[in-house]
């Protein structure tokens, strides 16, 4: 799959001008809903009402990337919301496959996370039954921190077997991306693009979107 996506994370937006702070990224794939609960990460950000509703108000599809324990319970209830994808981690889900064609049977995307210590190779006979592989670049938790280059010769792993494999799967990055990191990482196999403070810390993140665009790809 080609490099495509430049998701940005409204973790790094005004969160009580939500609406205003959709509409200055109307050129990205995606918005990355970050989704914390103080369980599974040390951080609390919104839970499925708030997602609710900015699933009615946005005009671009959602990415929701839930860093939350129990994601079996509660996750299929984002896809349910109407949501593109639904992204859960692998070291909090009992039952990934079961949980992936719950999502998948609810119309979104599926999508596997792995923290920067999680291997990929364990994940990969499940291919099949996912969407999107999203490879963490820093640790979970918060926006602003610097990209992981240990992360790098995962993705490579990763997006070597998706290709072996002929499955449509993503390979998604997300932490620390950068203009100066981008290129890294998709290098190394990766298609869709997080970025939380290099698009929401930009004067204009609408521009800072095309930079991404243009330096994923130099
Ligand atoms: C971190 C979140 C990321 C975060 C990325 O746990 O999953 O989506 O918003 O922020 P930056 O791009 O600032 O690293
Ligand atoms: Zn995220």
């Amino acid at each position: 799959m080609a490099t495509c996506c430049i998701n940005p994370s409204i973790l790094s937006a005004d969160f009580v001008n939500l609406e205003a702070e959709l509409a200055r990224i109307g050129s990205a794939d995606a918005v990355h809903v970050d989704v914390m609960d103080n369980h599974f990460v040390p951080n609390l950000t919104i839970g499925l009402p708030v997602v609710q509703r900015i699933q009615e108000i946005s005009a671009l599809p959602l990415d929701a990337h839930l860093m939350i324990a129990d994601p079996d319970r509660w996750a299929p209830g984002y896809a349910e919301a109407g949501l593109a994808s639904v992204t859960f981690h692998v070291e909090a889900s009992t039952a990934p496959v079961r949980l992936a064609r719950e999502l998948r049977d609810r119309g979104a995307k599926a999508g596997m996370a792995l923290k920067p210590a999680t291997a990929v190779e364990p994940y990969l006979d499940l291919l099949p039954e996912m969407d999107m592989l999203l490879i963490m670049t820093v640790e979970p938790g918060f926006g602003g921190q610097s990209f992981l280059d240990v992360t790098l010769p995962k993705i490579r792993r990763a997006a070597e077997a998706v290709a072996g494999s002929g499955l449509p799967v993503a390979i998604q990055v997300d932490g620390g991306i950068t203009e100066e990191t981008i290129l890294r990482a998709a290098d190394a196999g990766a298609n869709v693009f997080v970025a939380g403070s290099a698009v929401y810390g930009a004067g204009d993140p609408d521009a800072a979107i095309s930079s991404l665009r243009e330096a994923a790809t130099r």
